[in-house]
């Protein structure tokens, strides 16, 4: 029997159909709004990733609207592929835990696994009262939270000043042997790079001390070179992110060069993680960066994207759509842009 043409084109259609959907569920992009699985705005800013096994959580400042105004929260997500995530809840709400005052402020949490103890341990910048400009950020101490599961719920320890300094915005870096450490930024004398101790609830030693007004910190290793990336101190308002490299952590370090065009202030965003992806074919390093909304902070971005990086350079492309495979560490632009190639 001859088959009509609608019984032939409606199964093409419905297969068009279901691969074109597959593939908008894999694209990231950069700066719109990002929904979870239940389709809310994730809230994860000045966040963090940590991978256990095959699972990816981000960690972050939960801002959404209607939280308590006596708590900070700090969100979970999961994901397998780092573009769906599903929401593993509130990992941490705490109260004020050092009698900073009522515009006390957590932000940029980041966890560690201990595999040692077994335990998840956060890290967060701990500071308060907000005044008229930074000026009111100097309680500049760390907090850390312990738990058994990577979704919390963690318990708050303690704070303190690592190695004694200020420390103001955090980052987190995990070596390629599994040390860990804390970057911090201390406004009288620069930006840390600090070894975390055995156990991870203290910071044990300074591994550097890069003279340089720079937070946002953010680490990678990368063909044999570590490439350290962070913002100027201009608190919400974005500026040109820039970066240095060096053989060792201990450097000696590069001086610091641009990630993007200085014009486009790294394209409204702030660095808050370099993510290493190393796949069967390829590795791709993603720039993490928060596009914050201090004024309706719930409905801060992101911008995620790939890194063109290597023999000592770094450079953020135009956000534009992309994929990654996260299987074979493979990523592709899903759009050619008018600036960018060529002048780097
Ligand atoms: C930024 C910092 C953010 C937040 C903000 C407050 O420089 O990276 O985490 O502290 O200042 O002004």
């Amino acid at each position: 029997m001859r088959q009509t043409p609608q019984k032939i084109f409606l199964p093409a259609i419905v297969i068009l159909l279901s691969v074109s959907s597959f593939a908008q569920r894999n694209v990231f992009r950069p700066k719109e709004v990002w929904l979870d699985k239940s389709g809310n705005h994730i809230q994860a800013h000045g966040g963090g990733i940590l991978k256990i096994g095959s699972t990816f959580y981000w960690y972050g400042e939960q801002r959404r609207q209607g939280l308590d105004p006596e708590y900070r929260y700090v969100s979970c997500y999961a994901s397998k592929d780092l573009v769906n995530w599903t929401f593993r809840g509130d990992a941490l709400k705490l109260s004020d835990p050092e009698g900073i005052g009522d515009t006390w402020v957590l932000e940029r949490p980041k966890v560690f696994y201990n595999a040692g103890t077994r335990k998840f341990v956060m890290y967060m910048h701990l500071d308060g009262p907000r005044g008229p400009g930074e000026g009111g950020y100097r309680f500049a101490r760390v907090g850390v939270a312990l738990s058994d599961k990577a979704e919390g719920p963690f318990r708050y320890v303690r704070s303190f000043r690592p190695l004694g300094m200020e420390s103001r915005d955090i980052g987190q870096f995990i070596d390629d042997d599994g040390s860990a450490y804390l970057i911090f930024e201390d406004r009288p004398n620069g930006f840390h790079i600090a070894r975390l101790s055995a156990d991870y609830l203290s910071v044990e030693k300074d591994v550097c001390l890069i003279k340089a007004p720079i937070e946002g910190g953010a680490l990678v290793h990368y063909d044999g070179l570590y490439y350290v990336l962070g913002s100027a101190l201009t608190g919400w308002k974005p500026n040109p992110n820039k970066y240095a490299t060096a053989t060792r952590l201990e450097g000696p370090w590069s001086e610091f060069r641009d990630i993007a065009p200085p014009s486009t202030n790294t394209y409204g965003s702030q660095s808050s993680m370099l993510l290493k992806i190393v796949g069967s074919r390829s590795t791709t390093v993603i720039f993490m960066g928060d596009v914050w909304k201090p004024e309706t902070q719930w409905d801060s971005r992101y911008l995620w994207m790939p890194l063109e990086i290597g023999g000592g350079r770094m450079w953020l492309p135009e956000p534009v759509p992309w994929k990654l495979d996260i299987r074979t560490g493979e990523h592709l632009l899903l759009r050619e842009t008018k600036a960018g190639r060529g002048k780097k």
